[in-house]
């Protein structure tokens, strides 16, 4: 097992990865506020590990709220579903939410638990690969908008995130395709030696080793937990694990939701980004091309869908979070490895991607 920490002052808080940690009470019971224990899970998690996770918090006054799959139920009325279930139970300030499952019941959770009375306690005990290297760590929360999305949220960290590499056992391969994109991402902004490994494991992981999915999770959350520690409300260099998403949020949103997977989105995204920045000459070609194989090598798609053409996407990303004052601006990659946020880049540059995107 490994242990690393989200450094964030008196709200700091570990981050626990290896298999059978569900068995382990210890690692995450001394991270509950007061005694009124609500999971928050979906119909697909739950029937796999709510029993071990209703044994894990045996000594609390353990309720669960169970809600529908899918990234369209990440709404305000879906949200409501847990507030109507803490009230009904008779949850006070002094309770932890406990989200269990992928990104979205993670994302609801958090912003849940920072809404509920104000503040509650809240853990993460994330189920994909996905959350497991990217949405279980930071405290991003919140829901979709129709026009929009994680619109409508909170900045919230958690006190732990457990994350139990057994899990991902019974994921569908192409959810772990998805997880890998947001790995790669990693790579891509931060570290090349880190990309290269992944160039060299693909195989490895799309197996699903454990040794080889085990290193990849502690290496996305190394990174990840050191930017949050940064920059914890994205003032700067956490935007830069946007890459790839102002395009993929708007492929998400295109499509409506669900449709196309997050993890998806961003892989064509991040191959949209590469493609803009080459344009820039700022990468050669070929590493456009590593890139685009190592996301192919995942089982992840390199092109956007048909309906969306240039028109689509300026229109969608005009709503983007990085906007500021009606300017755009990307997360572009002056060489693998280093990544940049700007509105420094040619408009018709940016034409030509998006007209070749699809
Ligand atoms: P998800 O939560 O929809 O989970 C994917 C699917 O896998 C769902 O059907 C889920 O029920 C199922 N599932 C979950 N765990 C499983 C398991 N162990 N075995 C079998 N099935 C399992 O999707 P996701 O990819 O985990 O998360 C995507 C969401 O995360 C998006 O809404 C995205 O915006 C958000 N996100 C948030 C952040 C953040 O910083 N907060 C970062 C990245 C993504
Ligand atoms: N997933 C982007 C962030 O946490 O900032």
């Amino acid at each position: 097992m490994k242990t690393l920490s989200v450094n964030l002052g008196e709200r700091s808080y570990p981050i626990h990865i290896g298999q059978g940690l569900l068995q382990r009470p210890d690692l995450i019971t001394g991270h509950v506020r007061g005694r009124q224990v609500m999971v928050v899970s979906n119909e697909t998690v739950a029937p796999l590990y709510l029993d071990s996770v209703q044994q894990l918090f045996g000594d609390f006054n353990l309720e669960s709220v169970i809600l529908p799959d899918g990234e369209q139920y990440k709404t305000l009325d879906t949200l409501n579903r847990v507030f109507d279930a803490l009230l009904e139970k008779r949850f006070n300030r002094s309770c932890t939410l406990v989200a269990l499952g992928g990104g979205v019941v993670g994302d609801i959770t958090g912003f849940a638990a920072a809404s509920y009375q104000r503040g509650v306690g809240f853990l993460q005990i994330p189920t994909t690969l996905l959350a497991q290297v990217d949405s279980s760590v930071g405290g991003k929360t919140g829901v979709n908008h129709a026009l929009g999305k994680n619109m409508i949220g909170a900045f919230y960290q958690p006190g732990c995130v457990l994350i139990d590499t057994d899990s991902l056992d019974t994921l569908d391969d192409r959810q772990l395709a998805a997880g890998l994109a947001e790995v790669i991402k990693y790579g891509l902004i931060r570290d090349t030696g880190f990309f290269d490994w992944l160039e060299a494991h693909v195989e490895e992981l799309i197996a699903r080793d454990k040794t080889a999915l085990g290193y990849a999770i502690e290496r996305s959350c190394t990174i990840k937990a050191e930017i949050v520690a940064a920059d914890e409300r994205e003032s700067g260099q956490r935007a830069l694990l946007n890459l790839g998403h102002t395009f993929g949020h708007a492929i998400e949103t295109g499509t409506g939701y669900g449709s196309w997977l997050h993890g998806e989105a961003v892989a064509t995204g991040m191959l949209m980004a590469a493609d803009l920045s080459a344009r820039h000459q700022w990468l050669a070609p070929a590493e456009v091309r590593r890139i685009e194989a190592l996301l192919q090598h995942a089982g992840l798609p390199t092109r956007a869908p048909k309906e969306m053409d240039e028109a689509r996407f300026m229109d969608l990303m005009a709503v983007d979070k990085k906007v500021i004052d009606g300017g755009l601006r990307l997360v572009l990659l002056k060489a693998l490895g280093d990544a940049v946020i700007s509105s420094d880049f040619q408009p018709a540059l940016l034409s030509e991607t998006l007209g070749a995107a699809a």
